[in-house]
């Protein structure tokens, strides 16, 4: 093996396909496998099947220069290549925890592949424990099964993903032989070189650093929103408030943004499978379950203002709803806030305009009206409630809103959950303002 190992990606998702773009782009051979052949027919023509900035240039470019391709044959990758990542999904089961079937299957379809020696790096986030029993899995169906098992959590996060992984804070490697450390070292030489450090620990050790940093980041955004409802309540400036607690440099200003609650494939799903580890071994993570509960609450205390906006009912008023992806600049809507409050709204008999610049109708099977572009969206709405922090919802033409959005029942109003907006410039053009926890009133 020279020091340029070959690499094999299993699963083309979030992960896995950001991560197979950028070691080519860092001059690897990749190959990408998935099971879904149409996301690998799209791929292979050079069409990513997610939206991610800066993704399709990088992708095309390296399928161009043969430093990336896509298959859906497992065992031809695994057999051309030095290190397997496995980069499938783990979604929450039961509303319990993590499931790690996907990541199981795969192993299972690799074990008897591993005729000499391969190094089987799990980036996919899993429970404390599971590196050692996917180890076990390979030797059962592989007594001479050649391989180190590698935890390598990711922390890029979707709507900045290359960026992320170009760029990352630390690269954790939960390695456990000088073999095996020496091939990941020739993987992350970039980045060795930039000074990224790297972290070292046991296996065990890097499958919980990844809960624990996603719990932590949690926990910070459901205490700004509990903060932002505090606020509201006593008369107080959550920026102020903000200002004044971050130039404390032990506290900071990083994700403590307020909003309509977290969401995303991974903060909930992380959250609840640290608070299910941690029950399982008698030492139950109250400040966990107390996120985790407070989320939900935050959710709920959404609806009411919006119903509170509403004059006390959204039946049979029309809203529209600016973002229903989880974030910006990502067209992920797993456990975004925004499916949870068009189930609610319509639940209770409101009539929903949706839009979003990247994720389209095709995604739900709601009786609703989709926009054609944000005014669009507006046409016959009473009130536009900005869900996601999409740039071009920051710069909305606030005279246009007015003109275009119903004064009947209820004055225009826009219900801003990001933020976004000051509250004298849209006041300034007769439209109502609630945001999160701003002063408002004093300014109308
Ligand atoms: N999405 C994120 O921002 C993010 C960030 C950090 C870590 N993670 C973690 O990374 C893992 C992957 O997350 P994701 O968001 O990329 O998932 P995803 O659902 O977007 O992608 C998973 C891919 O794996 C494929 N797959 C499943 N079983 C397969 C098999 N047997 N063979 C080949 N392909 C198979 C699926 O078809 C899918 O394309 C999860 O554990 C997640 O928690 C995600």
């Amino acid at each position: 093996m020279d020091n340029k190992p070959s690499i094999a990606i299993i699963g083309a998702g979030y992960v896995g396909l950001v991560s197979s773009v950028c070691f080519a782009e860092l001059g690897f051979k990749v190959i990408c496998v998935d099971k879904d052949q149409n996301k690998i027919k799209k791929l292979q023509d050079g069409h990513p099947a997610i939206y991610e900035p800066d993704l399709a240039p990088l992708l095309q470019d390296n399928l161009v220069k043969e430093h990336l391709r896509f298959s859906g044959v497992l065992s031809e990758a695994v057999l051309k290549s030095d290190v397997i990542f496995i980069a499938v999904g783990t979604p929450i089961k039961d509303d319990t925890a993590a499931d790690t079937s996907e990541v199981e299957a795969v192993t299972k379809e690799i074990a008897p592949l591993l005729k000499c020696y391969k190094v089987i790096v799990v980036k996919s986030t899993v429970p404390v424990g599971t590196c050692v029993k996917l180890s076990k899995i390979i030797l059962n169906l592989n007594h001479h099964a050649q391989f180190d098992m590698v935890s390598n959590p990711e922390f890029l996060r979707a709507g900045s993903g290359i960026q992320d992984f170009m760029t990352p804070d630390r690269i954790i490697l939960g390695v456990e032989t000088t073999r095996a450390d020496e091939i990941m070292s020739n993987l992350y030489r970039y980045f060795i070189n930039k000074k990224i450090p790297i972290v070292r620990t046991t296996l065990e050790s890097a499958e919980l650093i990844k809960y624990i940093a996603n719990s932590f980041l949690a926990m910070k955004v459901a205490f700004v929103n509990e903060i932002s409802s505090l606020c509201e309540k006593l008369n107080t400036d959550l920026n102020d408030v903000l200002r004044g607690i971050s130039l404390d440099h032990r506290i900071g200003r990083d994700y403590l943004q307020p909003g309509p609650g977290f969401g995303g494939s991974c903060l909930n799903k992380d959250a609840l499978t640290l608070t299910h580890m941690a029950k399982m071994v008698n030492v139950p993570i109250t400040i966990i379950e107390a996120v985790l509960a407070s989320n939900i609450k935050h959710k709920k205390r959404i609806i009411e203002k919006i119903v509170d906006a509403c004059c006390g009912s959204v039946a049979n008023k029309r809203l529209a709803i600016l973002g229903i992806a989880f974030k910006a600049n990502t067209d992920d809507i797993r456990e975004s806030p925004a499916l949870y409050l068009i189930s609610e709204l319509l639940s209770q008999g409101a009539l929903l305009n949706l839009y979003d610049p990247v994720v389209k109708k095709v995604a739900f099977n709601l009786n609703v009206y989709w926009g054609q572009d944000v005014y669009d969206t507006l046409t016959e709405s009473d009130v536009v409630i900005i869900m996601t922090e999409w740039d071009e919802f920051r710069h909305l033409d606030l005279k246009k809103v007015k003109s275009i959005l119903r004064n009947t029942a209820i004055e225009p109003t826009l219900i801003d959950l990001r933020n976004l907006y000051s509250p004298q410039a849209v006041i300034a053009e007769g439209i109502r303002y609630y945001s999160i926890g701003k002063l408002t009133e004093k300014i109308a």
